[in-house]
């Protein structure tokens, strides 16, 4: 998955898309692709998609079904034009635009009952890393953020364990912390869900993926995949590191 964020005007991701398109022939087909583009490039890509297998998904939306919040974007307003997926919870959100957990269990219900798949993100800052609380932040964003639902929500969501302090740094988890993490999440999962619902359920792991340690990070058991920021802007690096899986 390519977490675009905040980056290509339309001419940008028009180009950004052909050289995707042009090469998508390259990826297995039992990878899942998808691209999370800005608002403004939402419908456009979803357009320029609709013949691919590659998912158009949301970076945010609001909690709320409509109504007087200026400058916010809702559910049913993604759905009509055929975003099905959304983005919950990224760092981002939640330290620059002061996302609680409070909030994002409101997005989570809210994108569910609209019927919507929701990659939940979390993950922990170099500091609790470093004060060996990392385990305790990620469970604890995850029985805020998320553990309300109820089982057969599970279907609807994938999630994306992302470190603070390997986004947007070149410095990545070893594929060891990666899949320590993951294992850990299942079980978390088990214990408040049920095995089978752990199994089940996607973890991506996303901070500083790139084509040349792509392979060995998705090689291990429980990291079924990436959230990619900085290297899912270049088309040829996005396509390697789908191949790589
Ligand atoms: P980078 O791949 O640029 O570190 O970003 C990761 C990320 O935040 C994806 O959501």
């Amino acid at each position: 998955a390519g977490n675009w964020k905040m980056n290509c005007d339309l001419a940008e991701m028009e180009e950004l898309l052909a050289g995707i398109k042009n090469n998508i022939g390259s990826v297995p087909n039992d990878v899942q692709l998808m691209v999370a583009p800005s608002f403004t490039n939402l419908h456009p890509a979803f357009e320029s998609l609709r013949e691919t297998n590659v998912k158009v998904v949301a970076q945010n939306m609001h909690q709320s079904e409509s109504g007087a919040f200026t400058g916010e974007v809702s559910p049913s307003m993604l759905k009509s034009i055929g975003i099905e997926t959304v983005i919950i919870g990224h760092s981002e959100r939640r330290s620059i635009f002061n996302e609680t957990d409070a909030v994002l269990a409101e997005k989570v219900s809210t994108a569910l009952k609209h019927g919507m798949t929701v990659v939940f993100c979390f993950g922990e800052e170099l500091k609790d890393r470093k004060a060996d609380q990392h385990f305790e932040v990620v469970k604890q964003q995850l029985k805020e953020g998320l553990f309300h639902i109820n089982d057969a929500d599970w279907d609807k969501i994938i999630l994306a364990y992302e470190p603070v302090w390997a986004i947007g740094t070149g410095e990545t988890a070893s594929p060891e912390q990666a899949q320590e993490m993951h294992a850990e999440i299942r079980k978390m999962i088990t214990e408040e869900f049920s095995k089978e619902i752990a199994d089940k359920v996607a973890i991506l792991y996303g901070g500083s993926v790139k084509p040349a340690n792509a392979q060995e990070i998705f090689a291990k058991e429980d990291v079924d995949g990436g959230l990619i920021g900085g290297a899912s802007l270049k088309a040829d690096d996005f396509l390697a590191i789908a191949k790589s899986y």
